[in-house]
């Protein structure tokens, strides 16, 4: 089996304007601007990704991503942002479905299939989050949540498309609250997902892809949680905001 290259990225979600991104761009790049035992992407909002974009230019191994996309290349869709503009600005990634975009913007799974068909035909890599809440934890129905987000998220895709795309098991009771997964629910919840996949599609994409953790991820946590086998990188919130936090979390989960 060919090792899984570890996967860190920071969802800055709204915060950071253009000057404030290139402080801490500038600050990151020095603390990890030649780090290479980890894929490392940063997902600025869109008004910063330009300003990003060409910072990035002068290192190989920080790459962008974008938050969110809108599946049809152009046209009538005010205040939304397609695969093309992103790919002008050098994106690579974009963030599909995060449970904020699913709780305050009503995004389906339905939606989530058709944007993350669009990005991988525009050649963007998507970050596919998928995760419970807490009433679905506490009545212990996370395992067919999974399941449907899956199946519904990923229906008419091919064992090719699967190997491409990143999952972020994100168990939306650990996300900004401090809460964390212990390292063994996460473990079991990524098993769950790689095994789900296997089902679905092949076993050998299933061990392709590629399923980050995130949900208060933080320096003091990611060692712990990243050394598990199934779980292969961090989608990181609220710590990605801090030059020298991410890069804490990054050097503490891959070194
Ligand atoms: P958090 O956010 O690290 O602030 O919990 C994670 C996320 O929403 O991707």
């Amino acid at each position: 089996m060919i090792p899984r290259k570890k996967i860190i990225a920071g969802n800055w979600k709204m915060n950071k304007t253009q000057a404030e991104a290139r402080i801490l761009v500038a600050d990151l790049i020095q603390e990890i601007g030649r780090f290479d035992d980890a894929e490392i992407v940063l997902c600025p909002p869109f008004t910063a990704l330009a300003a990003v974009s060409e910072l990035l230019n002068s290192v190989t191994n920080i790459r962008l991503g974008a938050q969110n996309m809108h599946e049809a290349a152009s046209g009538a869709y005010t205040g939304e942002i397609s695969a093309g503009m992103l790919r002008e600005l050098y994106v690579r990634y974009v963030i599909i479905g995060h449970s904020e975009r699913r709780q305050y913007f009503h995004e389906d799974n339905a939606t989530i299939n058709r944007k993350t068909k669009a990005a991988l035909a525009a050649e963007l890599r998507p970050i596919v989050c998928i995760g419970e809440t807490l009433p679905e934890r506490e009545a212990d129905t996370w395992k067919k949540v999974l399941e449907t987000q899956l199946h519904e998220g990923l229906a008419g895709f091919t064992d090719k498309e699967i190997a491409d795309i990143i999952f972020a098991y994100e168990p939306v009771w650990a996300i900004g609250t401090g809460k964390t997964a212990s390292p063994a629910q996460a473990e079991e919840a990524h098993q769950f997902i790689r095994k789900t996949l296997a089902n679905r599609f092949s076993s050998a994409a299933a061990e392709k892809v590629r399923i980050q953790y995130g949900g208060s991820v933080k320096p003091e946590n990611a060692k712990e949680l990243l050394s598990k086998p199934d779980i292969d990188g961090a989608l990181v919130g609220g710590a990605s905001l801090d030059a020298r936090g991410f890069t804490a979390i990054i050097k503490n989960a891959c070194l």
